[in-house]
């Protein structure tokens, strides 16, 4: 059956789900990744500037106190110390300054005119001769700034001098892993994009082929199958709807079975009836014998179709499980002094010896329901054993604990193994010569089973030891079940 066009073989939406969701965590995946990588990076690099320059600035300050004399000096006419800090400034990559005892700025090798910062926080730091001081600070001038403040000896005429790094030019090391980043970035979304995708395929291409299965079967494709495949979890549904494909398959076919039979039943008393009602109305029937004879028939037919009638109707009800019988203790003793009555003459007219033995125990169930389903099993009995036979009731004392069980055993012909399931079909007859009475219609023990199984017990044919069939009636006992 054709799907809805566009969205057979095609989850769109479930693609474009899954496509959100794998871009979504793989974004977040590289802006954590990168995170905590880009902090450990820059946390890395400021701690080696750090030490580098101080080390820096240690020797130029040592070379500062031995040479003598500030900048721009007397001591420094030439101005070569001057050229020189800028020079050493230019080789260490940092602003170098000098500063007096309060942090006002003396000399700085960047122009004067560009340096805001008139004053450092060279008191808070206090860096002692040799030993200089780093520290991260935010100044309005530079902004997040790397600061190195070493102590210089009082001859030098200044106090102290500092190197002066900002912080973003530092960074600007990371950049070439900021496009990295980005890169990969990229990659890894169009990666999760396709994942996606194929994900989304995986997973919903079998629910996709399922559904269409499902459609095939609404449209009358009975017991339509799919292929076992995918994730465990969808495989598991596939065989799942297998299997209930199947058995609706079963169902069906049943059904049909049970209809066609039905009618096949239902046809011969009525092709009969119409045959006799036929002659009677053609005048073709001309003696009165003859005529009442031919009523005769008709009613008899009649009372045939009155009888399917109303099994299938009870069997149907059965079915529908509308007929709950009640859970109650069974007397036994009544169940076989009620066998006794209603069978003794029908053996005696038969010829079969009837044997119904002293039944003990309790089962659970339904009095009049269980009195049913073993006559219509007694009466199999009768008619399937010649003249001449034995026909035993008796209880098994071998039932396992918590069962009550019953045992109609027979001299017949028995019923071969094959067979033994089948008997409890519908309008299932064996050879129909072998019945010493005629008319059975095949429903009986269809009728038993059903009427056993709603009490909550089994019933099914087994070697007897007359030498016929046997047939197993089982029930919970009253006491375990109570
Ligand atoms: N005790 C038995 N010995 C041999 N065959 C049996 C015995 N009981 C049942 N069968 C076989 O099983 C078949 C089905 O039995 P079932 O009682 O369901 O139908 P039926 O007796 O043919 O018709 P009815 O519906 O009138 O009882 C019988 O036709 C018969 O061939
Ligand atoms: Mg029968």
């Amino acid at each position: 059956m054709p799907a809805p066009a566009g969205t057979r073989g095609r989850p769109a939406a479930l693609t474009a789900r899954t496509r959100t969701a794998m871009v979504a965590v793989a974004a977040l995946s590289v802006l954590v990744v990168f995170a905590v990588f880009y902090a450990a990076w820059t946390f890395y690099t400021i701690a080696v500037r750090r030490t580098e320059l101080a080390q820096q600035v240690q020797v130029i300050a040592t070379g500062v106190s031995t040479a003598n004399g500030l900048p721009g000096s007397a001591a420094d006419a030439s101005g070569l110390r001057g050229r020189l800090l800028k020079v050493e400034a230019g080789l260490i990559g940092a602003q170098l300054v000098m500063t007096d005892e309060t942090g006002r700025v003396v000399f700085s090798t960047t122009d004067t005119t560009t340096t805001v910062q008139e004053t450092f926080p060279v008191t808070r730091m206090a860096p002692q001769v040799g030993t200089p001081v780093t520290t991260v600070e935010t100044l309005p001038a530079y902004g997040r700034l790397l600061l190195v403040a070493a102590r210089l000896p009082a001859r030098t005429g200044a106090a102290y001098l500092l190197a002066a790094q900002p912080l973003r030019e530092i960074n600007q090391a990371s950049l070439p892993a900021v496009y990295l980043f980005m890169v990969s970035a990229l990659v890894a979304l169009v990666a999760a994009w396709f994942a996606g995708g194929w994900l989304a395929r995986r997973i919903a291409g079998p629910i996709v082929r399922l559904r269409g299965a499902a459609e095939a079967v609404t449209a009358g494709d009975w017991g339509h199958q799919v292929p076992v495949e995918g994730e465990e979890e969808v495989a598991a549904l596939a065989t799942s709807f297998n299997a209930m494909s199947t058995r609706v398959a079963d169902a069906y076919n049943a059904q049909k079975d049970f209809v066609g039979d039905v009618s096949h039943e239902l046809r011969t008393p009525i092709t009969s009836i119409q045959g006799f009602a036929g002659a009677l109305t053609d005048d073709t029937v001309t003696g009165e014998e003859e005529r009442t004879r031919f009523l005769g028939v008709i009613r008899d037919e009649a009372g045939r179709l009155a009888d399917l009638t109303s099994t299938l109707l009870a069997l149907a009800d059965l079915d529908a499980g509308s007929t709950r019988p009640a859970s109650a203790p069974v007397s036994s003793s009544a169940l076989a002094e009620a066998l006794r009555s209603r069978y003794t003459p029908l053996a005696a007219a038969a010829g079969v010896e009837l044997d119904v033995a002293e039944l003990t125990g309790t089962p659970a169930g339904d009095e009049a329901r269980l009195l049913q389903a073993v006559s219509t099993i007694v009466d199999n009995a009768l008619a399937y054993t010649p003249a001449g036979g034995r026909v035993r009731v008796s209880a098994d004392g071998a039932a396992p604990a918590g069962f009550w069980r019953l045992l109609v055993d027979d001299s017949g012909g028995g019923i071969p193994p094959e067979k033994r399931e089948e008997v409890f079909r519908r309008f299932a007859r064996l050879d129909p010569s072998r019945s010493t009475r005629a008319g059975g219609s095949g429903l009986g023990l269809a009728i038993c089973r059903r009427l056993v199984e709603v009490m909550g017990g089994r019933v099914w044919a087994e070697d007897g030891d007359l030498g016929g069939a046997r047939f197993v009636v089982e029930l919970p006992s009253w006491r375990e079940h109570g």
